[in-house]
Protein backbone atom coordinates (compact mmCIF):
# COMPACT_ATOMS: atom_id res chain seq x y z
CA UNK A 1 0.00 0.00 0.00
CA UNK A 2 1.67 3.08 -1.11
CA UNK A 3 1.05 6.01 1.23
CA UNK A 4 2.37 9.33 0.67
CA UNK A 5 2.25 11.91 1.82
CA UNK A 6 0.69 10.67 4.81
CA UNK A 7 -1.84 12.71 5.58
CA UNK A 8 -3.69 12.67 2.52
CA UNK A 9 -2.88 8.92 2.34
CA UNK A 10 -4.43 7.83 5.71
CA UNK A 11 -7.83 9.53 4.52
CA UNK A 12 -7.28 7.47 1.65
CA UNK A 13 -6.50 3.91 2.42
CA UNK A 14 -7.93 4.24 6.03
CA UNK A 15 -5.02 3.84 7.40
CA UNK A 16 -5.37 6.23 10.01
CA UNK A 17 -5.52 3.70 13.06
CA UNK A 18 -2.99 1.09 12.36
CA UNK A 19 -4.21 0.15 15.78
CA UNK A 20 -2.55 -1.90 19.53
CA UNK A 21 -0.71 -4.66 18.29
CA UNK A 22 -2.78 -7.93 19.42
CA UNK A 23 -0.78 -10.43 21.59
CA UNK A 24 1.55 -12.63 19.35
CA UNK A 25 1.75 -9.88 16.65
CA UNK A 26 5.03 -9.17 14.89
CA UNK A 27 6.95 -5.93 16.41
CA UNK A 28 6.18 -3.20 14.67
CA UNK A 29 9.27 -1.60 12.93
CA UNK A 30 9.75 1.61 10.87
CA UNK A 31 12.27 2.07 8.52
CA UNK A 32 13.90 5.89 7.48
CA UNK A 33 15.69 6.36 4.39
CA UNK A 34 13.63 2.92 3.00
CA UNK A 35 14.70 4.25 -0.74
CA UNK A 36 18.17 3.95 0.03
CA UNK A 37 20.96 1.69 0.05
CA UNK A 38 21.08 0.28 4.20
CA UNK A 39 17.29 1.59 4.35
CA UNK A 40 15.92 -0.95 1.39
CA UNK A 41 18.14 -3.84 2.72
CA UNK A 42 16.80 -3.20 6.08
CA UNK A 43 13.33 -3.41 4.86
CA UNK A 44 13.84 -6.59 2.90
CA UNK A 45 15.58 -8.58 5.69
CA UNK A 46 13.22 -7.83 8.01
CA UNK A 47 10.36 -8.26 6.32
CA UNK A 48 9.30 -12.08 7.75
CA UNK A 49 9.78 -11.09 11.45
CA UNK A 50 8.45 -7.45 11.71
CA UNK A 51 5.71 -5.64 10.73
CA UNK A 52 7.50 -2.77 8.04
CA UNK A 53 6.31 0.67 7.54
CA UNK A 54 9.09 1.90 5.60
CA UNK A 55 9.79 5.99 5.16
CA UNK A 56 11.14 7.45 2.00
CA UNK A 57 11.46 10.84 0.89
CA UNK A 58 11.51 11.80 -3.03
CA UNK A 59 11.81 8.19 -3.86
CA UNK A 60 8.84 6.03 -4.04
CA UNK A 61 9.54 2.57 -1.94
CA UNK A 62 7.74 -0.40 -4.11
CA UNK A 63 5.37 -2.54 -2.24
CA UNK A 64 7.37 -5.36 -3.21
CA UNK A 65 9.97 -4.12 -0.40
CA UNK A 66 7.06 -3.41 2.05
CA UNK A 67 3.62 -3.34 2.86
CA UNK A 68 3.44 0.33 4.35
CA UNK A 69 5.00 3.20 2.87
CA UNK A 70 4.89 6.69 3.18
CA UNK A 71 7.12 9.43 1.54
CA UNK A 72 7.49 12.04 4.05
CA UNK A 73 9.84 14.85 5.03
CA UNK A 74 11.64 13.68 8.42
CA UNK A 75 12.69 17.28 9.10
CA UNK A 76 8.42 18.20 9.44
CA UNK A 77 8.11 17.64 13.02
CA UNK A 78 4.00 17.65 12.81
CA UNK A 79 3.39 14.91 10.35
CA UNK A 80 6.28 12.49 11.70
CA UNK A 81 4.60 13.28 14.79
CA UNK A 82 1.29 12.18 13.39
CA UNK A 83 2.44 8.94 11.54
CA UNK A 84 4.78 7.85 14.26
CA UNK A 85 1.40 8.11 16.66
CA UNK A 86 -0.28 6.31 14.48
CA UNK A 87 1.57 2.95 13.64
CA UNK A 88 3.26 3.18 17.26
CA UNK A 89 6.57 1.86 16.23
CA UNK A 90 8.10 -0.44 18.64
CA UNK A 91 11.34 -0.29 16.89
CA UNK A 92 12.79 2.43 14.82
CA UNK A 93 16.10 1.93 12.80
CA UNK A 94 17.02 5.48 11.32
CA UNK A 95 18.67 5.63 7.62
CA UNK A 96 17.52 8.80 6.62
CA UNK A 97 20.19 10.35 5.77
CA UNK A 98 22.55 12.82 3.90
CA UNK A 99 25.10 10.50 3.38
CA UNK A 100 27.37 11.95 1.43
CA UNK A 101 30.29 13.58 2.54
CA UNK A 102 30.70 16.00 -0.77
CA UNK A 103 26.97 17.04 -0.26
CA UNK A 104 27.11 17.86 3.23
CA UNK A 105 29.98 20.21 2.39
CA UNK A 106 28.28 21.78 -0.31
CA UNK A 107 25.41 22.03 1.64
CA UNK A 108 25.77 21.93 5.42
CA UNK A 109 22.28 23.37 5.96
CA UNK A 110 20.66 20.59 4.27
CA UNK A 111 22.89 18.47 6.16
CA UNK A 112 22.20 19.73 9.41
CA UNK A 113 18.45 19.69 9.21
CA UNK A 114 17.76 15.83 7.74
CA UNK A 115 21.32 14.27 9.87
CA UNK A 116 20.81 16.11 13.07
CA UNK A 117 17.07 17.67 13.13
CA UNK A 118 14.97 14.96 11.75
CA UNK A 119 17.20 12.31 14.20
CA UNK A 120 16.45 14.67 17.40
CA UNK A 121 12.76 14.25 16.34
CA UNK A 122 12.43 10.70 15.85
CA UNK A 123 14.76 10.34 19.33
CA UNK A 124 12.06 12.60 20.97
CA UNK A 125 9.19 10.44 19.66
CA UNK A 126 11.05 7.49 21.43
CA UNK A 127 11.50 8.38 24.30
CA UNK A 128 8.03 9.71 24.91
CA UNK A 129 6.75 6.22 23.06
CA UNK A 130 9.33 3.58 24.49
CA UNK A 131 10.01 2.92 21.39
CA UNK A 132 13.51 1.65 21.01
CA UNK A 133 15.82 3.57 18.14
CA UNK A 134 18.89 2.22 15.97
CA UNK A 135 20.75 5.68 15.03
CA UNK A 136 22.92 4.72 12.13
CA UNK A 137 26.05 6.90 12.55
CA UNK A 138 29.34 6.92 10.66
CA UNK A 139 33.20 6.06 11.03
CA UNK A 140 34.02 9.12 9.60
CA UNK A 141 33.12 10.51 13.54
CA UNK A 142 37.05 9.52 13.68
CA UNK A 143 39.61 11.40 12.08
CA UNK A 144 41.78 8.79 10.88
CA UNK A 145 44.99 9.44 12.28
CA UNK A 146 45.68 5.90 14.45
CA UNK A 147 43.08 3.39 12.71
CA UNK A 148 41.49 0.53 14.93
CA UNK A 149 39.36 3.00 17.03
CA UNK A 150 37.01 1.23 19.76
CA UNK A 151 33.85 3.03 21.01
CA UNK A 152 35.86 4.65 23.99
CA UNK A 153 37.73 6.44 21.35
CA UNK A 154 36.94 10.34 21.13
CA UNK A 155 35.17 11.39 17.99
CA UNK A 156 37.35 14.08 16.19
CA UNK A 157 35.80 14.46 12.77
CA UNK A 158 37.45 16.31 10.12
CA UNK A 159 34.44 17.12 7.61
CA UNK A 160 30.98 18.47 8.40
CA UNK A 161 28.97 14.94 7.47
CA UNK A 162 31.34 13.38 10.52
CA UNK A 163 30.62 17.18 12.58
CA UNK A 164 26.75 16.15 12.14
CA UNK A 165 26.48 12.89 12.96
CA UNK A 166 28.53 13.67 16.15
CA UNK A 167 25.95 16.47 16.79
CA UNK A 168 22.89 13.79 16.14
CA UNK A 169 24.57 10.93 18.21
CA UNK A 170 24.60 13.37 21.43
CA UNK A 171 21.27 14.63 19.95
CA UNK A 172 20.48 10.88 20.25
CA UNK A 173 21.77 10.08 24.08
CA UNK A 174 20.28 13.64 25.60
CA UNK A 175 16.93 12.12 24.48
CA UNK A 176 17.02 9.42 26.96
CA UNK A 177 15.92 6.96 24.59
CA UNK A 178 16.79 3.46 24.53
CA UNK A 179 18.62 1.21 21.27
CA UNK A 180 21.90 1.36 19.75
CA UNK A 181 24.29 4.59 18.07
CA UNK A 182 25.38 2.25 16.01
CA UNK A 183 28.74 3.35 13.67
CA UNK A 184 29.04 1.81 10.21
CA UNK A 185 32.31 1.96 8.08
CA UNK A 186 32.22 2.32 4.58
CA UNK A 187 29.25 0.18 2.62
CA UNK A 188 29.07 -1.44 -0.97
CA UNK A 189 26.81 -4.25 -2.25
CA UNK A 190 24.02 -4.72 -4.46
CA UNK A 191 21.21 -2.20 -4.57
CA UNK A 192 18.19 -3.34 -3.94
CA UNK A 193 16.38 -0.09 -5.62
CA UNK A 194 18.96 1.59 -7.43
CA UNK A 195 22.75 0.68 -8.74
CA UNK A 196 25.16 1.09 -6.20
CA UNK A 197 28.99 2.58 -6.27
CA UNK A 198 29.53 -0.75 -6.56
CA UNK A 199 27.21 -1.70 -9.69
CA UNK A 200 28.44 1.47 -11.31
CA UNK A 201 32.23 0.52 -11.15
CA UNK A 202 31.27 -2.78 -12.86
CA UNK A 203 29.47 -1.16 -15.38
CA UNK A 204 32.10 1.37 -16.04
CA UNK A 205 34.33 -1.37 -16.44
CA UNK A 206 32.27 -3.30 -18.59
CA UNK A 207 32.52 -0.30 -20.66
CA UNK A 208 36.23 -0.47 -20.83
CA UNK A 209 37.07 2.71 -18.42
CA UNK A 210 39.93 2.40 -15.71
CA UNK A 211 38.39 2.85 -11.97
CA UNK A 212 40.92 4.75 -9.50
CA UNK A 213 40.61 4.18 -5.81
CA UNK A 214 42.31 6.20 -3.08
CA UNK A 215 45.45 3.78 -1.67
CA UNK A 216 45.33 5.54 1.25
CA UNK A 217 42.27 5.38 2.71
CA UNK A 218 41.56 2.63 5.13
CA UNK A 219 37.96 1.39 5.75
CA UNK A 220 36.21 -1.76 7.55
CA UNK A 221 34.02 -2.05 5.02
CA UNK A 222 31.00 -4.12 4.87
CA UNK A 223 28.13 -5.25 2.76
CA UNK A 224 24.58 -3.44 3.24
CA UNK A 225 23.41 -6.75 3.53
CA UNK A 226 25.95 -7.86 6.36
CA UNK A 227 25.05 -4.29 8.33
CA UNK A 228 21.26 -4.71 7.65
CA UNK A 229 21.51 -8.46 9.23
CA UNK A 230 24.03 -7.09 11.82
CA UNK A 231 21.48 -4.30 12.79
CA UNK A 232 18.58 -6.33 13.11
CA UNK A 233 20.54 -9.01 15.16
CA UNK A 234 21.50 -6.58 17.57
CA UNK A 235 18.41 -4.68 18.23
CA UNK A 236 17.59 -8.44 19.16
CA UNK A 237 20.52 -9.26 20.97
CA UNK A 238 21.31 -5.80 23.26
CA UNK A 239 19.71 -5.70 26.27
CA UNK A 240 16.19 -3.43 25.99
CA UNK A 241 16.41 -1.04 28.70
CA UNK A 242 19.91 1.46 27.57
CA UNK A 243 21.23 3.18 24.57
CA UNK A 244 24.24 1.40 23.63
CA UNK A 245 26.98 2.93 21.38
CA UNK A 246 28.46 0.44 18.97
CA UNK A 247 30.32 -0.29 15.92
CA UNK A 248 29.75 -2.39 13.15
CA UNK A 249 32.76 -3.09 10.97
CA UNK A 250 34.70 -5.78 9.08
CA UNK A 251 37.14 -8.21 9.94
CA UNK A 252 39.55 -7.05 7.91
CA UNK A 253 40.66 -3.28 7.10
CA UNK A 254 41.48 -2.29 3.01
CA UNK A 255 42.20 0.76 1.31
CA UNK A 256 39.55 1.60 -1.73
CA UNK A 257 41.95 0.73 -3.77
CA UNK A 258 42.33 -2.62 -2.24
CA UNK A 259 39.23 -3.20 -2.41
CA UNK A 260 38.92 -2.19 -5.97
CA UNK A 261 41.37 -5.21 -6.49
CA UNK A 262 39.96 -7.22 -4.71
CA UNK A 263 36.56 -6.82 -7.11
CA UNK A 264 38.64 -6.92 -9.92
CA UNK A 265 40.16 -10.24 -8.99
CA UNK A 266 36.94 -12.03 -8.96
CA UNK A 267 35.53 -11.00 -12.44
CA UNK A 268 37.52 -13.12 -14.37
CA UNK A 269 35.80 -11.90 -17.59
CA UNK A 270 36.54 -8.48 -17.15
CA UNK A 271 40.08 -9.54 -17.86
CA UNK A 272 40.52 -5.66 -19.25
CA UNK A 273 39.32 -3.53 -15.88
CA UNK A 274 41.58 -1.68 -14.34
CA UNK A 275 42.33 -0.09 -11.26
CA UNK A 276 44.59 3.32 -10.34
CA UNK A 277 45.41 3.98 -7.44
CA UNK A 278 45.45 7.70 -6.23
CA UNK A 279 46.57 9.67 -3.17
CA UNK A 280 44.22 11.68 -0.57
CA UNK A 281 46.27 14.63 0.33
CA UNK A 282 47.72 13.62 3.52
CA UNK A 283 49.64 10.70 3.43
CA UNK A 284 52.27 9.37 0.32
CA UNK A 285 50.82 5.67 -1.03
CA UNK A 286 51.16 2.74 0.81
CA UNK A 287 54.46 1.37 -1.16
CA UNK A 288 53.21 -2.25 -1.22
CA UNK A 289 50.13 -1.27 -2.56
CA UNK A 290 52.02 0.95 -5.68
CA UNK A 291 53.83 -2.20 -6.84
CA UNK A 292 50.86 -4.51 -6.16
CA UNK A 293 49.17 -1.96 -8.61
CA UNK A 294 51.67 -2.05 -10.78
CA UNK A 295 52.14 -5.59 -11.16
CA UNK A 296 48.71 -6.40 -11.02
CA UNK A 297 47.21 -3.68 -12.84
CA UNK A 298 47.90 -1.03 -15.70
CA UNK A 299 49.03 1.05 -13.04
CA UNK A 300 49.42 4.87 -13.20
CA UNK A 301 49.87 7.30 -10.81
CA UNK A 302 47.25 10.16 -10.88
CA UNK A 303 44.78 11.90 -9.48
CA UNK A 304 45.90 13.65 -6.57
CA UNK A 305 43.13 14.82 -3.80
CA UNK A 306 43.27 18.09 -5.60
CA UNK A 307 42.61 16.74 -8.94
CA UNK A 308 39.29 14.25 -7.79
CA UNK A 309 38.02 17.70 -6.76
CA UNK A 310 36.94 16.38 -3.38
CA UNK A 311 35.20 19.17 -1.47
CA UNK A 312 35.07 17.24 2.10
CA UNK A 313 38.48 16.18 3.80
CA UNK A 314 38.54 12.47 4.41
CA UNK A 315 40.78 10.93 7.55
CA UNK A 316 43.10 8.39 6.40
CA UNK A 317 42.43 5.11 8.52
CA UNK A 318 39.22 5.03 9.86
CA UNK A 319 38.99 1.45 10.51
CA UNK A 320 37.04 0.22 13.10
CA UNK A 321 37.70 -2.55 16.19
CA UNK A 322 34.11 -4.30 16.65
CA UNK A 323 34.48 -6.64 19.04
CA UNK A 324 31.74 -4.94 21.28
CA UNK A 325 29.34 -5.98 18.68
CA UNK A 326 30.89 -9.56 18.12
CA UNK A 327 30.24 -10.23 22.24
CA UNK A 328 26.60 -9.90 20.87
CA UNK A 329 27.36 -13.27 19.46
CA UNK A 330 27.05 -11.36 16.08
CA UNK A 331 29.08 -13.38 13.26
CA UNK A 332 30.60 -11.16 10.04
CA UNK A 333 31.94 -12.85 7.26
CA UNK A 334 34.63 -12.52 5.57
CA UNK A 335 35.25 -9.56 2.59
CA UNK A 336 35.88 -12.07 0.13
CA UNK A 337 32.85 -13.78 0.95
CA UNK A 338 30.74 -10.50 1.41
CA UNK A 339 32.20 -9.68 -2.08
CA UNK A 340 30.81 -13.18 -3.57
CA UNK A 341 27.72 -12.59 -2.36
CA UNK A 342 26.87 -8.87 -3.77
CA UNK A 343 28.58 -10.22 -6.60
CA UNK A 344 25.29 -13.08 -7.18
CA UNK A 345 22.92 -10.52 -6.56
CA UNK A 346 24.11 -8.34 -8.86
CA UNK A 347 24.10 -11.30 -11.44
CA UNK A 348 20.65 -12.48 -10.55
CA UNK A 349 19.33 -9.11 -10.62
CA UNK A 350 20.92 -7.64 -13.74
CA UNK A 351 20.82 -11.33 -15.54
CA UNK A 352 24.65 -11.24 -16.33
CA UNK A 353 27.33 -13.95 -16.66
CA UNK A 354 30.39 -13.73 -15.35
N1 LIG B 1 26.64 4.25 2.60
C1 LIG B 1 27.68 4.21 3.40
O1 LIG B 1 28.82 3.88 2.98
C2 LIG B 1 27.52 4.56 4.87
C3 LIG B 1 28.63 4.43 5.71
C4 LIG B 1 28.48 4.72 7.08
C5 LIG B 1 27.25 5.14 7.56
N2 LIG B 1 26.20 5.28 6.70
C6 LIG B 1 24.92 5.72 7.26
O2 LIG B 1 23.96 4.71 7.01
C7 LIG B 1 22.67 5.30 6.75
C8 LIG B 1 22.15 4.83 5.40
O3 LIG B 1 23.07 5.20 4.39
P1 LIG B 1 22.72 4.92 2.85
O4 LIG B 1 24.01 4.87 2.12
O5 LIG B 1 21.75 3.80 2.75
O6 LIG B 1 21.98 6.29 2.47
P2 LIG B 1 21.32 6.70 1.06
O7 LIG B 1 21.34 5.55 0.12
O8 LIG B 1 21.98 7.97 0.66
O9 LIG B 1 19.81 6.99 1.44
C9 LIG B 1 19.45 8.13 2.16
C10 LIG B 1 17.98 8.02 2.49
O10 LIG B 1 17.61 9.15 3.28
C11 LIG B 1 16.35 9.63 2.78
N3 LIG B 1 16.21 11.05 3.07
C12 LIG B 1 17.06 12.05 2.75
N4 LIG B 1 16.55 13.24 3.15
C13 LIG B 1 15.35 12.97 3.73
C14 LIG B 1 14.35 13.78 4.33
N5 LIG B 1 14.45 15.11 4.43
N6 LIG B 1 13.24 13.16 4.82
C15 LIG B 1 13.10 11.83 4.74
N7 LIG B 1 14.02 11.01 4.19
C16 LIG B 1 15.13 11.58 3.68
C17 LIG B 1 16.41 9.36 1.28
O11 LIG B 1 15.08 9.37 0.76
P3 LIG B 1 14.78 9.73 -0.81
O12 LIG B 1 15.93 9.17 -1.61
O13 LIG B 1 13.48 9.05 -1.06
O14 LIG B 1 14.70 11.21 -0.92
C18 LIG B 1 17.06 7.99 1.26
O15 LIG B 1 16.08 7.00 1.48
C19 LIG B 1 22.88 6.81 6.85
O16 LIG B 1 22.60 7.22 8.16
C20 LIG B 1 24.37 6.98 6.58
O17 LIG B 1 24.86 8.16 7.16
C21 LIG B 1 26.31 4.99 5.38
Amino acid sequence: MQLGPFNQAAEDTGVAGFGEPSAGARQKLLVTGASGFLGSEICYQAASAYEVYALSHERAVPDTLAAWRSRIDLCDADMLSALFHQFKPQLVVHCAAMSSPEACEEDPVASELINIQSTRLLAALCAETGCRLIFTSTDLVYDGLLGHYDETAQPRPVNTYGRHKVEAEQAVKASGCHGIICRLPLLFGHGRLQPSPMERTLERWAAGETVTGFSDEYRSTISYAAAARGLLQLAESVPRHQMQLLHLGGLQTVSRFEFLQALAERLQHYCEQRVDATDNHRRPAHPTLVSAAASAMAYTKSGLREQARLLAARPADVSLDSRAAREFDLRMPFLDNQLDAALNCYDEAYHQKR
